[in-house]
């Protein structure tokens, strides 16, 4: 009886851990590059991105490297990049997680990865 009750609390709090432990890397959206994603990050660029990156992150002059044919970005890299931003000396790659949403992120990732294929 005694052991049953331990049981259930024990088995409740584990519950109650993984709501309220936060997802340190979200899910990849299995339609990462729906049309309507890749667009809504190509917008998104545009306002937040473009200044450094150049315009379609054809590259800025500010030290932000060019974002096309990067074949070697993954969308789990490009996220993470995102979200918590990056410094190389004095060259600041700000981080986005607390001012855009995980799928403004993602769309963000979409574009990026739409850009893999086009020439440098
Ligand atoms: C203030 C200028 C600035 C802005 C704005 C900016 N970035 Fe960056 N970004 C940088 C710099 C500088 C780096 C390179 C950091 C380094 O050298 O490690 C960088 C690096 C990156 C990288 C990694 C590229 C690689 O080669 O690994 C990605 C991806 C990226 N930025 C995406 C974005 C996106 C998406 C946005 C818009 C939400 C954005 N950046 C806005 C300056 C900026």
């Amino acid at each position: 009886m005694h052991r049953r009750f331990v049981i259930a609390c024990s088995l409740l709090l584990t519950a109650i851990a993984m709501v309220g432990v936060p997802v340190a890397t979200a899910d990849e959206p299995a339609d990462l590059l729906s049309p309507d994603r890749v667009q809504r990050g190509h917008e998104a660029f545009g306002e937040s991105c473009s200044y450094c990156h150049g315009e379609n992150g054809a590259g800025g002059a500010t030290g932000a490297p060019g974002l096309q044919g990067r074949t070697d970005l993954s969308a789990a890299d490009l996220f993470g990049t995102i979200t918590h931003g990056r410094i190389s000396g004095m060259n600041i790659m700000p981080a986005w997680g607390d001012s855009l949403s995980e799928e403004q992120r993602w769309a963000l990732v979409a574009y990026i990865r739409s850009l893999a294929g086009v020439a440098k």
